[in-house]
């Protein structure tokens, strides 16, 4: 007889903007090709936010589908984190602006900026405070507009991105739930990948004519998220006297393929256990891991009592893990 508290994922949503740009309409933009992107990527498409449509604006449309699927109202909600590195604003947050637009007047909201592995963090803070009694039912959202602060004549990064959003809601459960998260950053690769504008320090775009934008050391990065994706996998095994044959359904960041189909082999996981959406949505940062597991809920594939592995690396480096009972 345990009175530990789990966090368990009550319901899932996800939203991604209307626009959807091919491999091959890129090509007609800059010096690449539907084949060059698929084999070193995976990536067929991307959804790109209309004119006007904001990162809240797409978090907004996820957390309604996920209150929905949960069974729940925005006023029971007792607290909004929200994953993202492209907010509406530098300030008030999002997870602010969010919380106005559901109407959750009231509850503590703010935004946790970890590059792509935002929501995997938003998740770990989240479950800490349903843990520790201090919270019942918490919205977890992962949201980006990447696409705005690309560089749209730069082949090695504009292929990559897409813009979306997922949340779940977490509620607070005596049986099952999130079992164990592991988080991890490496501040000291930051120029690997990184948007070096900034408020205090930084890059101001109107010195550097540079505008706002991604850059990336694309190879770099590709080695050190097997690296540390491998190495937290390997940790969550073994926090939880877990054999790797045990995990239903891995639930990965969505970057790359590659990158992908390196940790399944890590983990001597068929690909029909893997979730893949990085072919339609690209690199949604946040949103990709909330993304996947709302698609994997919606199509039957992951079922209630299975085990999950989610994981995510991004900028910062930031890299984590969450595995969880659904
Ligand atoms: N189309 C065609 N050629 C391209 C290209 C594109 N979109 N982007 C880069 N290239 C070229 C490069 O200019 C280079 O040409 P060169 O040999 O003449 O100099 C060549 O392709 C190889 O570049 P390289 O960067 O070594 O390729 P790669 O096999 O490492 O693939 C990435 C590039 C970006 C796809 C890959 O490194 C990657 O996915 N890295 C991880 C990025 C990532 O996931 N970031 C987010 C983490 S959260």
């Amino acid at each position: 007889m345990t009175d530990r508290i789990y966090a368990r994922i009550a319901g899932t949503g996800s939203y991604l903007p209307a626009q959807v740009v091919t491999n091959d309409e890129l090509a007609k933009r800059v010096e690449t090709s539907d084949e060059w992107i698929r084999t070193r990527t995976g990536i067929r498409q991307r959804h790109v936010a209309a004119e006007g449509e904001t990162t809240v604006d797409l978090a907004y449309q996820a957390s309604l589908r996920a209150l929905e699927a949960a069974g729940t109202t925005p006023e029971e909600i007792d607290l909004i984190i929200l994953g993202t590195t492209t907010p509406d604003l530098i300030f008030p947050s999002s997870a602010c602006l969010l919380q106005h637009r559901l109407g959750a007047n009231g509850c503590p909201a703010f935004d946790v900026n970890a590059a792509c592995s935002g929501f995997v963090y938003a998740l770990t803070v989240a479950d800490k405070f349903i843990r520790s009694g201090a919270a019942k039912t918490v919205l977890v959202v992962g949201a980006e507009t990447l696409t705005r602060m690309l560089d749209w004549t730069d082949r090695s990064t504009c292929v990559l991105f897409g813009d979306g959003a997922g949340a779940v809601v977490l509620k607070a459960d005596s049986e099952t739930g999130i079992l164990s998260t592991h988080l991890h950053a490496d501040g000291g690769k930051k120029e690997l990948l990184w948007n070096p504008v900034g408020v205090s320090a930084g890059f101001k775009p109107e010195e550097h004519n540079a505008g706002v934008r991604v850059l990336m050391t694309g190879n770099e990065v590709f080695k050190h998220a097997v690296k540390a994706l491998d190495s937290v996998v390997e940790e969550t095994l073994e926090a939880n006297g877990l054999d790797r044959h045990e995990i239903d359904w891995l639930i990965p960041h969505q970057a790359n393929l590659r990158i992908i189909e390196a940790t399944a082999k890590r983990l001597d996981m068929p690909m029909e256990r893997v979730i893949v959406t990085v072919d339609k949505h690209g690199n949604t940062s946040s949103g990709s891991v909330p993304l996947a597991l709302d698609e994997a809920v919606r199509s039957g594939k992951v079922q209630r009592g299975q085990l999950l592995l989610l994981e995510a690396f991004g900028g910062g480096f930031t890299w984590g893990s969450a595995l969880l009972r659904y």
